[in-house]
């Protein structure tokens, strides 16, 4: 079992480090086009192997891709992460040429690969990626949604002094400051958060969760990467032990929730041959309108990605 992970930056490199500790994969690829860095970090992680009594093997490349050949699982992180000021959309031009070349570089080593997009702008990376790996639909995908209702659950376990693993939520749409989290779907062991947490403050906890990325790149000068390492690796994990995870996955819709031939986050059944299921939970009109003003964000996107010739 080999999974392999593109960008050995902060969201690649964490996420190389989760699957290792947690056993996920036999055999980690961490590959940059950098040179030496994949090397070393692989290296600096397979050196606490002893320490933290795991076995999986972690390979490190510099843009070597036979190295990555036959992976079931290929995460995408490569490209530039935002700085204080930019928006995901900034990032368009340079990360789609990146993500255009890695795609088709993994198709051709990895041909049955189910491939998890992260770079940004997320939803506009996944639609780059499908087109340029020509392969089914249920095999490339991108991760928002798992960390965006992390970011959700954890707020609201601050807010309740609860455990977050007793949080369950959905949220949909772009990832973008027009994401959709959806109260009359989160529960707290299984209690309506509804009945837990007056509205004024539960709007509070979800406009802070469509801006979570945004109050990290402000901390931190560059954006997130320890949660977004972590989502990233849960996904790899349901498709490796085939877990049939239901999770909030960026997925191509053909018609499911009104929307066509676009990328967007949606609930789904993640599973060893990639997203498995796409499940349909009805929306009343309000959520309806915030599910379509966010992939009308998303288009928008796309407008700009299709009028720049990079695919
Ligand atoms: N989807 C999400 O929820 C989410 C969350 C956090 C970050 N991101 C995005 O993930 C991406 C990575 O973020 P980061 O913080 O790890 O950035 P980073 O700068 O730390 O790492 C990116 C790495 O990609 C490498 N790279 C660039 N071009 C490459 C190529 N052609 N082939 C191989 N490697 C290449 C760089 O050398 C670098 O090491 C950014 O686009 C960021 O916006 C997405």
């Amino acid at each position: 079992m080999k999974v392999t992970v593109v960008g050995a930056g902060n969201v690649g490199s964490t996420c190389a480090n989760v699957l290792a500790h947690n056993e996920i994969a036999n055999e980690i690829v961490l590959l940059d086009i950098k040179e030496g860095v994949a090397e070393g970090k692989a290296l600096d992680m397979w050196e606490t192997s002893p320490v933290n009594m795991y076995d999986s093997r972690i390979v490190g490349s510099t843009n070597d891709y036979s190295k990555t050949a036959g992976s079931e699982v290929v995460v995408i992180t490569s490209g530039i992460p935002r700085k204080p000021g930019m928006s995901r959309d900034d990032l368009i031009a340079t990360n789609a040429g990146i993500v255009k070349s890695v795609t088709e570089n993994v198709v051709k080593h990895s041909p049955d690969a189910k491939i998890i997009i992260v770079s940004n702008p997320l939803d506009v990376m996944c639609y780059t990626a499908y087109l340029s790996a020509k392969v089914d639909k249920s095999r490339v995908m991108g991760m928002a949604g798992v960390l965006d209702t992390a970011r959700y659950r954890s707020f609201l376990a601050m807010e309740l002094n609860v455990s977050p693993k007793d949080i369950q939520a959905l949220l949909m749409g772009g990832h973008g400051d027009t994401m959709v989290p959806l109260p009359r779907y989160t529960t707290v062991g299984g209690i309506p958060v509804t009945e837990l947490i007056d509205p004024a403050k539960l709007d509070e906890i979800i406009e802070r969760t469509k801006f979570g990325g945004g109050e990290i790149v402000k901390l931190l000068g560059t954006s997130a990467w320890y949660a977004p390492g972590a989502a990233a690796a849960q996904m790899v994990e349901a498709i490796v032990k085939d877990q049939k995870r239901v999770l909030p996955v960026c997925s191509w819709l053909e018609g499911e929730y009104g929307q066509n031939g676009i990328y967007l986050g949606v609930p789904v059944v993640l599973g060893k041959n990639g997203i498995e299921k796409i499940l349909e939970v009805k929306l009343n009109d309000a959520e309806q309108a915030l599910l379509d003003e966010s992939a009308a964000a998303v288009r928008n996107v796309m407008g700009v990605l299709d009028g720049m010739n990079v695919l």
